[in-house]
């Protein structure tokens, strides 16, 4: 029996509207992820209905840098819950999985603050799990192969014996999967299943693209997860990759964006911060060509502010930075 979560379960809207607040975008994926953890921490609140629902472990795929672990990470906050990640490339790399395995629930026991039942109720997000895969042709049990097996077992549910005694129970934690799954939008698209279906119109048009889209347990067995595992991870969620107007809008529009923060590094040093608009669609363009999603913005802001960060101190007369263009020099406007 399980004490009873520190924060009542939000409802789908509400997760939806929180996360909203921080992560940009992927409206679908939002949806799902927030009725997949609804049903989750709801089936944890109120046990023994006599219905043994089953677990819906999550699988989110999509590009690198879109938001996948920051959507996880919203998550853990606005339920209160620990919140560990971990690597499945790590796991495939050690000689000894279950360690590793052991490892990460330590880590999640110690952002439960030592509470082992606090920690049953968390969140574990495990990273490219698409690296698992089989390689192709080969039936033999490969490393990646036996990592998804040891997966299975803690998120079936398991009690892992940490090395201080004590145990973890598996059987309430939520597993989420991450992966950008690169070449599955090909196998999906052989193994489409409703495409011969002719319609004009427009409603059905839509659910058909809905359930095109989809992705079966059997386009991720395609390619390369094991059938056993595939099967354990029931809700996926798909990242779409980030538009230009979106990458501009994560810069400037959550709560803790880069214009939010270096406002405030600025306003430390008694100075305003004004940034063009233009401005952060030249660092989404630059961004657009590296390809790692969101993930570059923050680099090539820093590149942008670091030569002013360094000037500032030096003149405390600076009142004002304006930063009209990502090619010209920012215009620094003294006082007096
Ligand atoms: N949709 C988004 N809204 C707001 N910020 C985002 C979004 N996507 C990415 N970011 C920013 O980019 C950073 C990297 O994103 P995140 O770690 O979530 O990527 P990921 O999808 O997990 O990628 P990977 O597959 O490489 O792990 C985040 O810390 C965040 O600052
Ligand atoms: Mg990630």
């Amino acid at each position: 029996m399980h004490p009873a979560p520190s924060v009542p379960v939000p409802k789908p809207s509400t997760i939806v509207r929180g996360l909203d607040e921080y992560v940009i975008g992927q409206d679908d994926a939002k949806r799902v992820v927030a009725v997949a953890v609804y049903s989750h921490y709801r089936k944890l609140a109120s046990p023994g209905c006599g219905v043994r629902i089953a677990k819906s472990n999550l699988l989110l795929i999509g590009p690198t840098g879109t938001g996948k672990t920051l959507t996880c990470e919203t998550l853990s906050r606005l339920l209160d819950v620990p919140f560990v990640t971990a690597e499945a490339t790590s796991l495939a790399q050690t000689r000894y999985v279950n360690e590793e395995i052991e490892a990460i629930l330590l880590r999640l026991v110690e952002r439960a603050g030592g509470d082992v039942a606090r920690a049953g109720r968390g969140i574990v997000f495990i990273d490219e799990i698409d690296k698992l895969k089989a390689p192709r042709g080969e039936t033999r049990a490969t490393s990646g192969e036996n990592v998804q097996h040891a997966l299975l077992k803690i998120m079936e549910g398991a009690k892992v014996k940490l090395h201080d005694g004590r145990y973890v129970d598996t059987t309430d934690v939520l597993f989420v999967c991450g992966g950008a799954f690169v070449g599955l939008a090909e196998i999906m698209s052989q193994s489409r299943s409703f495409g011969y279906i002719a319609t004009k119109d427009d409603d059905n048009r839509r659910i058909l693209e809905r359930l095109n889209s989809r992705v079966k347990p059997t386009d991720l067995f395609a390619y390369g997860l094991i059938p056993e595992f595939t099967g354990r991870l029931p809700v996926v969620a798909r990242f779409g990759e980030l538009s230009r107007a979106m990458l501009v809008r994560i810069m400037t529009e959550p709560r803790d964006s880069l214009q939010a923060q270096f406002v405030e590094v600025f306003r430390q040093e008694g100075v305003e911060l004004t940034v063009a608009p233009r401005v952060y669609e030249q660092i989404a363009e630059i961004a657009t060509e590296y390809k790692t999603g969101a993930r570059s913005l923050r680099g090539i802001f820093e590149e942008l502010v670091s030569p002013i960060l360094y000037a500032v101190p030096d003149d405390p007369r600076i009142r004002r930075v304006e930063i009209t263009s990502l090619f010209a020099d920012p215009t620094l406007v003294r006082a007096g």
